[in-house]
C-alpha cells in the first residue's frame, strides 16, 4: 500500500502511523521526524531547515522533496509506505506524482485527519515524545507508565521545541493556507477518505483500518 496521511498539527498522524505500518508492513516516512533528526545532528539539511521549523513555517519544497525521493529508494520502502506530513503544498503533491510515475506506481489512498482547530492546543502542549523511535505520549490522553519515561526503552521523553501555543498558531496558519489545497487536489483524484480525528485514539484506529480494508 502507498498511503498519505494529511491533517493539521496534533490531528493524530504520528500516533496512527506506527499501528498501520505494523499491520501492513509499510515504512513510515515522516518528513517532520526526518527533519528533526537532521536538525539534532546539525547536518547541512538540518541547518537549512531549523529556522523555518522553529517558527512554525514550512521548509522549502526542494528540501523535503529531496528527502522523500531518497527515502523512497530504500529497500524497506519497496513494499509500500505511509507518507506522514508530506506533501504539504500543491507543488510537493505534483512532484510526488512525478516521482511515483517514474517508478511506475501511484498513491492508493489519502486519509484526511479532519479535526477542529479548537482541540489542537491541548493535544500539542501535552505531547511528549521519545526522540529516537518517534513514539509519542500525552500527559492526559496517552500517559506513559512512568511520567517522562518511554514505556519500551526506559529512556527520557522530551517536548518538541515547536509544541507551544504561539508556534502552533503559525503551524495552523500554514496548514490552512498551504496544505488545505492539497486535500482538494486529492479529492479531485477520488483517492481521499475523511477520518473523524477528534474521536478517541482507538476509535480513530478503527476508522483508519476500515478505510484501508
Ligand atoms: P511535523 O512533524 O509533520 O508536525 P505537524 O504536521 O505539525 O504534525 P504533528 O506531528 O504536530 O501532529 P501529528 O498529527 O503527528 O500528532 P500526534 O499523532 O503526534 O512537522 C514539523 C515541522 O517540520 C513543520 O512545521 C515544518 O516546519 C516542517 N515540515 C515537515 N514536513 C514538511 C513538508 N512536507 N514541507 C515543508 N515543511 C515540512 O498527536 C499529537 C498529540 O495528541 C500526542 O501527544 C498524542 O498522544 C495525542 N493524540 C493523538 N491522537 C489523539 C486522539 N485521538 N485523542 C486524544 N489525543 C490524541
Ligand atoms: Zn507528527
Amino acid at each position: 500500500k502507498r498511503l498519505i496521511f494529511i491533517g493539521p498539527p496534533g490531528s493524530g498522524k504520528g500516533t496512527q502511523s506506527p499501528i498501520v505500518k505494523d499491520e501492513f508492513c509499510l515504512c513510515h516516512l515522516s518528513t517532520g521526524d526526518m527533519l528533526r533528526a537532521a536538525v539534532a545532528s546539525k547536518t547541512p539539511l538540518g541547518l537549512k531547515a531549523k529556522e523555518a521549523m522553529d517558527k512554525g513555517a514550512l521548509v522549502t519544497d526542494e528540501l523535503v522533496v529531496g528527502i522523500i525521493d531518497e527515502a523512497m529508494n530504500k529497500p524497506k520502502c519497496q513494499k509500500g509506505f505511509i507518507l506522514d506530513g508530506f506533501p504539504r503544498t500543491v507543488a510537493q503533491a505534483e512532484k510526488l506524482d512525478e516521482m511515483l510515475k517514474k517508478r511506475g506506481t501511484g498513491i492508493d489512498k489519502v486519509l484526511n485527519f479532519a479535526i477542529d482547530d479548537s482541540v489542537l492546543e491541548e493535544r500539542i502542549t501535552g505531547r511528549w515524545i521519545h526522540p529516537s523511535s518517534g513514539r509519542s505520549y500525552h500527559t492526559k490522553f496517552a500517559p506513559p507508565k512512568t511520567p517522562g519515561v518511554d514505556d519500551i526503552t526506559g529512556e527520557p521523553l522530551i517536548q518538541r521545541k515547536d509544541d507551544n501555543a504561539e508556534v502552533l498558531r503559525s503551524r495552523l496558519a500554514a496548514f490552512h493556507t498551504q496544505t488545505e489545497p492539497v486535500i482538494e487536489y486529492y479529492a479531485k483524484k477520488a483517492v481521499l477518505t475523511n477520518i473523524h480525528a477528534e474521536k478517541a485514539p482507538q476509535d480513530v484506529t478503527s476508522e483508519v483500518q476500515k478505510a484501508l480494508s
